[in-house]
């Protein structure tokens, strides 16, 4: 069959009723980006599309196109690749196209129909796809070589492109003139921060300098090891304590789910470099509540369970107000999903120099005054001069 005939029995098949999907791949050139694409029928807000999924060497994007949108895109990147097979719920078809532009088509009947059911057959898209093999995810354990998400680490998977959803929205924060200059406080096994370097290095192609600091010597040799087995040239870790790590221009500090005040010494720090973005999942938070003595809150604070959920949620809230005094829009967001974990609560924190209000101070004020508590963080930020 002649080229421009195939193209037109394949726009034809697309526009059928009976079409399901497809998959055009085998670039024509080794410098084609686009290593493969995926075409599925979905239907949104009750009107039937095609959805085009791009994979990329390390990434994918999609877009949703009107049927006659996808015709015309559908023609365009045909010729830019040598195989394509389309699903209908009566038959399959089959493509394969030869240097010269010359196709073998055939065509197979299924021997039972495929049943359409275009709004349930949707699948969450990640960031990061699951169809596409991430070298650092398959280090740190969390995809096969062969490119399967492991059962046990679906949660993990979704946690970093949930960190990367959040990273993604501080762009316009971040210097552009120079490498962007990362810390990520209690880096511990640094799942998000390879994530982080992945993404924005290897996807963005953005100039980065990351530290991960811990305070445990065989994660920081363990990770150290997988960052220069994956050549990762701008990614470094180290042994210490962040109450002295010492450092002059940071743009991003990161502390995910450090231990109970050591997110505070992660937070002071920050402030105290002028960090253009903060994120922060607190830990377990016991400062609190051992100095929680309020007894207009007895009723709540009687039970056990209800005075740590208490405290932690104050926590949080006390961290984003004292934020806010030191000149900092902050924002608390779900992380993942309250069903994995309680600890979901993320700050993400903006430098800005808006003025202060002294109601806001004085709401601080008050607040502490119920809880009878004199937060670590406000000590710390005094330390640095900062409130
Ligand atoms: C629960 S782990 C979290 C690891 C990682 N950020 C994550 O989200 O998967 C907390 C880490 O914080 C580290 N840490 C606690 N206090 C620290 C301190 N003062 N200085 C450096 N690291 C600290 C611990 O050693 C531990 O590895």
């Amino acid at each position: 069959m002649e080229f421009s005939q195939f193209i037109e029995v394949l726009k034809k098949q697309l526009m059928d009723e009976s079409f399901l999907t497809g998959t055009i791949s085998q670039p024509r050139l080794r410098s084609n980006d686009i290593q493969r694409i995926k075409l599925k029928k979905l239907e949104i807000q009750n009107e039937l599309a095609i959805q085009f999924e791009y994979q990329l060497e390390h990434t994918m994007y999609h877009k949703n196109l009107s049927f006659e949108e996808a015709k015309d895109e559908l023609s365009q990147q045909l010729e830019h690749f040598r195989q394509v097979h389309f699903d209908h719920t009566t038959h399959a078809s089959q493509a394969q196209i030869s240097k010269k532009f010359k196709v073998l088509y055939k065509t197979t009947q299924h021997a039972t129909p495929k049943e359409a059911n275009f709004s349930h057959n949707r699948k969450k898209q990640y960031i990061l796809s699951e169809e596409v093999i991430h070298p650092f995810l398959v280090e740190l354990g969390v995809q096969t070589k062969e490119g399967k998400i492991r059962a046990a680490k679906h949660a993990k998977f979704k946690q970093i492109n949930r960190f990367i959803e959040m990273v993604e929205d501080t762009f316009p924060h971040l210097p552009t003139d120079r490498p962007i200059r990362i810390i990520d406080f209690g880096s511990g096994k640094s799942y998000l921060t390879f994530a982080l370097y992945y993404y924005l290095v290897e996807i963005k192609k953005r100039d980065v300098q990351i530290t991960g600091l811990d305070l445990k010597k065989e994660v920081i040799e363990h990770c150290e090891m997988i960052a220069r087995k994956l050549n990762y040239e701008q990614l470094h870790f180290q042994i210490g304590d962040i109450s002295d790590y010492e450092e002059e221009t940071v743009d991003m500090v990161i502390t995910l789910h450090a231990c109970d005040v050591a997110t505070d010494l992660a937070l002071a720090r920050a402030v105290h470099w002028g960090a253009k973005v903060i994120m922060s999942v607190p830990c377990c938070q016991h400062e609190l509540f051992n100095q929680l003595h309020a007894p207009s809150l007895d009723v709540l604070t009687k039970h056990g369970i209800l005075k740590e959920r208490f405290s932690a949620l104050a926590t949080d809230a006390i961290r984003a107000q004292l934020l806010q005094l030191v000149g900092y829009d902050a924002q608390l967001l779900e992380f993942v999903d309250l069903e994995h974990t309680p600890k979901n609560i993320l700050i993400r924190a903006y430098a800005t120099n808006a003025k202060i209000a002294d109601q806001d101070y004085e709401d601080y004020q008050q607040f502490k005054q119920l809880l009878q508590a004199e937060p670590f963080l406000e000590k710390e930020l005094k330390k640095f001069g900062r409130l």
